[in-house]
C-alpha cells in the first residue's frame, strides 16, 4: 500500500475520480478489517474532494448506527425510513439531495449541511451500510458522483 495518495489539482471531477480509484482499490487490496478499510475510504475521499462530511452508517437490527467517518461529529443513530440515510436504505437506492431543506425529514446534523448523497451498500440483496457524503454547498453532487459512488460501493461491498 502506498504512504501516500496521489492527488491532483486542476481536474475535473471525473479525472479526480478516476485517479483516486485504484488508488482505493490498492488501499483495502490486502486488508480485510472492515473498520480499517472503511476508514482509511472515507479520508481518501474527504482528503480528494474536500467533503464538508463524509461517513458510514451500519445497519444494525431497525437501526443505522454510525461507523468511520471525516468531520464534524454526527448523530449516532438513524430509525429506517428517517432521514436521507433511513430512506435510502429504506428504498434500497441512491439519494441525491440537491438542498436539504427541500427533503421532508432531513435529519440535521450539522446545520451547516446544504446538500447531501447518500449510497446503501448492498450485499446479498440486503442494506449492510450507508454511505453519506454532506456538502456546505446547494447542487453538490451530479450525475458524475452518482456514477463513481456507485463504483466505490461496489469496492466497499467487496471486503463486506
Ligand atoms: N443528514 C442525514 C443524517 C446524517 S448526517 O448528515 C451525518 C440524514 O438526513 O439522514
Amino acid at each position: 500500500m502506498a504512504e501516500e495518495l496521489t492527488i491532483s489539482k486542476g481536474i475535473s471531477k471525473k479525472e479526480q475520480y478516476e485517479e483516486i480509484l485504484p488508488q482505493l482499490k490498492a488501499l483495502v487490496e490486502y486488508e480485510k478489517d472492515t473498520i480499517a478499510n472503511l476508514a482509511n475510504l472515507v479520508a481518501a475521499l474527504k482528503y480528494t474532494f474536500n467533503f464538508f462530511w463524509i461517513g458510514v452508517y451500519f445497519v444494525k437490527e431497525d437501526e443505522l448506527v454510525l461507523g468511520p467517518f471525516q468531520g464534524p461529529i454526527a448523530c449516532t443513530r438513524i430509525k429506517k425510513g428517517k432521514g436521507v440515510c433511513g430512506t435510502a436504505w429504506e428504498k434500497q437506492k441512491i439519494i441525491n439531495v440537491p438542498d436539504v431543506d427541500a427533503f421532508p425529514g432531513h435529519i440535521a446534523c450539522s446545520s451547516a449541511t446544504q446538500s447531501e448523497i447518500v449510497l446503501p451498500i448492498i450485499k446479498n440483496d440486503e442494506v449492510v451500510l450507508v454511505l453519506d457524503i454532506d456538502s456546505e454547498k446547494l447542487n453538490t453532487f451530479d450525475h458524475i458522483d452518482e456514477e463513481y459512488l456507485t463504483k466505490v460501493g461496489k469496492l466497499i461491498a467487496s471486503f463486506l
